[in-house]
């Protein structure tokens, strides 16, 4: 990836705001709790780690200029803030692990000063953006041994660089390939109502020079009936225990179409994207959103004022539709319960 989808720059949050693009490359700073928790939730910065990545900045913003005379009274604060960048967004769970992975640090560490906490935070949340990239490879590699030169790949939403620290879940898988000097094509669904597709992953693709087709949702059974997809590639905001999954809004209807043609459908995430608390995917929670998103697209009304809409940002795709989860630990295969059960018991 040629950009920084976030970093930290002079103690503040620098992101791109990813509402701009693609006709605007513009960086923001982030310097309170209530911008990280508007950015996110208007998804200038989007996508499940890059999110949870800001929400750890977000938290140590919100504390860093904090009077607690002691660790207890501080971790206080961090739990105030946790809970309200929390509330930005409900579907991807990063966003609960990172806050969560920080809140717990700042337990750990209550018998120590405030000065010493507020620092370990800011490590941990840095520390994020290192092990963000570094999962991604990993992820990447994983899944470019499932693609052969000259083979198409279909993705939906944008689950490349930009909504990772960098490089990406699905999108690395390409990258990886390309860079192991294999010919790699892909389409990319432009996912409405929010256009990641055809606004960030088209764009981001073309700054790497790999080919890709931009086609509307309801091209993907014609691209797919006639053959010209190898395997459908996407990421995943939240998966449970067996391996149902939440994803963008759109992803399910493709997983039934991949099957139809059998054309093997793959989710590639981070561990940190699995939620081994739940037992199917009918406990994600799954946000709606505004219904001019969908009735009045970039400001332009085309439903009729007024219009019933209904919005959820994401779906749920059943595990029974996947051919692999690709994860920085390898493919993993059916039974799915039970090899992610194996997975996080051994970790
Ligand atoms: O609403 P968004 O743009 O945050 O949705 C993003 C997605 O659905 C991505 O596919 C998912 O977060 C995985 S990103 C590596």
């Amino acid at each position: 990836m040629p950009v920084e989808t976030l970093s930290w720059r002079s103690g503040k949050l620098r992101i791109i705001d990813q509402t701009l693009l693609p006709a605007r490359l513009k960086y923001i700073d982030l310097q309170t709790p209530e911008q990280v928790w508007e950015a996110i939730k208007k998804l200038r910065v989007r996508g499940a780690p890059a999110i949870g990545v800001a929400a750890a900045f977000g938290l140590y913003i919100g504390v860093k200029d904090s009077k607690a005379r002691t660790g207890k009274e501080l971790l206080g604060e961090v739990r105030r803030v946790a809970k309200y960048l929390g509330s930005s967004r409900p579907t991807a769970v990063n966003l609960f692990w990172a806050l969560e992975r920080l809140t717990r640090l700042a337990e750990r560490r209550a018998e120590e000063s405030p000065v010493r906490i507020k620092k370990a935070l800011l490590d941990e949340a840095r520390a994020m953006i290192d092990e963000d990239n570094a999962v991604c490879r990993a992820i990447g590699d994983a899944g470019q041994a499932l693609l052969r030169s000259g083979q198409t790949v279909l993705t939906h939403c944008n689950a490349g660089g930009l909504a990772t620290a960098s490089y990406g879940t699905a999108l690395a898988v390409v990258y990886r390939a390309v860079e192991r000097g294999k010919k790699i094509a892909v389409f990319a669904d432009e996912t409405r109502p929010l256009l990641q597709g055809a606004r960030l992953t088209t764009w981001e693709l073309m700054q790497s020079n790999v080919p890709v087709t931009l086609i509307c949702d309801n091209m993907a059974a014609t691209v797919l009936s006639k053959g010209w997809v190898d395997a459908v590639i996407v990421g995943a905001d939240r998966m449970a225990s067996n391996g149902d999954f939440a994803n963008k809004i759109g992803t399910y209807g493709l997983a039934i179409l991949a099957k139809e043609h059998g054309v093997p459908f793959y989710a590639a995430l981070p561990l940190s994207t699995i939620d081994m608390s739940l037992k199917s995917g009918a406990e994600i929670p799954i946000e709606e959103r505004h219904p001019d998103e969908v009735a009045a697209p970039g400001g332009l009304r085309i439903a009729p004022r007024g219009c019933r809409v209904f919005n959820p940002a994401f779906d749920v795709t059943p595990a029974k539709y996947l051919a692999g989860i690709i994860t920085e630990k390898g493919v993993i295969r059916r039974p799915f319960k039970a090899n992610l059960k194996k997975l996080f018991d051994k970790a």
